[in-house]
């Protein structure tokens, strides 16, 4: 019912890196070309683990909104935000919270994992608990059908989607539903209205999928429905409720694992990264300063990529001729490991430099990105605030 429309965010906890660009910005670039898409700094999520150190987010936030831009999101394609200035979320988050059960947030794994994971900080507050349930906020008060996400935040669009049914059920039956249901049915014409019927029924008493997205193709070609009836029609299809939060999907990003410096994961926390607008210098300094294959002690010992992370960083920069050089050099000595490890230098330095030059103008003049985000949040803004219009609505909180 309604389009379809891709969001997701992320915090802003320090500059990024290369493995933000492979796991996640290079999925939104691609995104951005198919749907239309929201990205967010997920700022008010950053504090509920940064609450002690905001200075960070402060610092973050500008300089992550530039490293999107070099990666190639493009605001002319994608509205581009900042949460805490849609206060819509906040309040979209204070009336989920009071349906949304204590134990659904206790059991989200990350809520464990994360307070073992930090227990250098006290995490035991109301703010962590409900991290997943803003993040339900974030994602329904945009109606956003796909959550591009790494496997991580899955059981967070997985409570957002049982959030959305229960919101649906407590609130999304009016009175006389059925017969202002059957009222608009009949609108649909008498052809239509009778596949209508037949589908409805084949997928409640057979649960046949393919006949509810008929049902669905169906309500999107009628085009003389109003809102109302329409979300009515969506809704009588599947029970008896209107409705009003739509139930996302995550869309897994099934990007390469980007190996660190070291060969473990890229991240902030191993140490091991290399940033997304680094100096060449630098970069080309750690990638000579490498582990390579112990093995490899002098330049006369055959080695094995297998063993190697400078391998794992061909698997990602280079073409299968020179893997190929890499295999075969390697194994027998024929190639030095510096001499290895410069087309890797070459190939990421030509990555960031396409990188550094889309950021050059952002640097210069930083009131581009603040207009970029004042239109982005504008645009966000105003379809967060139909959705509380109908949220405020079927609550019984739009006195008038
Ligand atoms: N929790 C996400 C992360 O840590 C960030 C986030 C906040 C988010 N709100 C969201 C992602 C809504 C997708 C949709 O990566
Ligand atoms: Fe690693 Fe290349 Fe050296 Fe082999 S030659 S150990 S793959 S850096």
């Amino acid at each position: 019912m309604y389009a379809e429309r891709v969001l997701s965010g992320m915090r802003p906890t320090g500059r990024l890196h290369l493995g933000h660009y492979h796991g996640v910005l290079k999925n939104w670039v691609r995104l951005q070309e198919e749907y239309p898409c929201l990205f967010f700094v997920a700022d008010w999520h950053a504090l509920t683990t940064n609450y002690d150190s905001p200075q960070v987010i402060e610092e973050s936030v500008w300089d992550m909104l530039i490293d999107w831009l070099a990666a190639g999101v493009d605001p002319s394609q994608a509205t581009l935000f900042i949460q805490s200035r849609v206060p819509e979320h906040a309040e979209l988050h204070l009336l989920l919270s009071m349906m949304c059960p204590l134990g659904w947030l206790e059991r989200v794994p990350t809520y464990k994992d994360q307070q073992e994971k930090l227990s250098n900080k006290d995490l035991s507050t109301y703010g962590f608990l409900g991290y997943p349930l803003l993040q339900s906020a974030d994602i329904l008060i945009y109606r956003a059908d796909k959550v591009p996400v790494g496997e991580d935040q899955v059981p967070h669009v997985e409570i957002t989607r049982e959030v959305a049914r229960r919101f649906n059920h407590l609130y999304g039956r009016e009175p006389g539903f059925e017969e202002k249901a059957q009222e608009a049915v009949k609108k649909l014409g008498s052809k239509r209205a009778r596949l209508y019927y037949e589908l409805r029924t084949r997928f409640q008493q057979e649960g046949e999928e393919t006949a509810l997205e008929r049902a669905h193709a169906l309500l999107e070609e009628a085009q003389n429905l109003s809102m109302g009836d329409r979300e009515r029609l969506y809704g009588y299809l599947e029970g008896s409720s209107k409705m009003i939060l739509v139930e996302p999907e995550a869309l897994l990003t099934h990007a390469a694992r980007m190996p660190g410096l070291d060969g473990q994961k890229m991240s902030k926390s191993y140490g091991n990264t290399i940033f997304l607008r680094e100096e060449p210098e630098s970069v080309t300094k750690k990638i000579r300063t490498m582990q390579t294959d112990p093995a490899r002690v002098r330049r006369t010992d055959p080695g094995d990529p297998a063993k190697c992370p400078v391998w794992q960083f061909h698997e990602i920069y280079s073409d299968d001729d020179t893997r190929d050089w890499v295999q075969k050099g390697c194994r027998s000595a024929g190639i030095g490991c510096i001499e290895c490890k410069q087309p890797v230098i070459d190939a990421v330095l030509k990555e960031q430099a396409v990188m550094r030059e889309r950021a050059q103008p952002y640097v210069e003049d930083p009131s581009l990105v603040r207009n970029i985000i004042a239109d982005g949040c504008e645009r966000a803004r105003k379809l967060a605030q139909e959705t509380m219009r109908d949220v405020r609505e079927s609550m019984g909180l739009s006195y008038s």
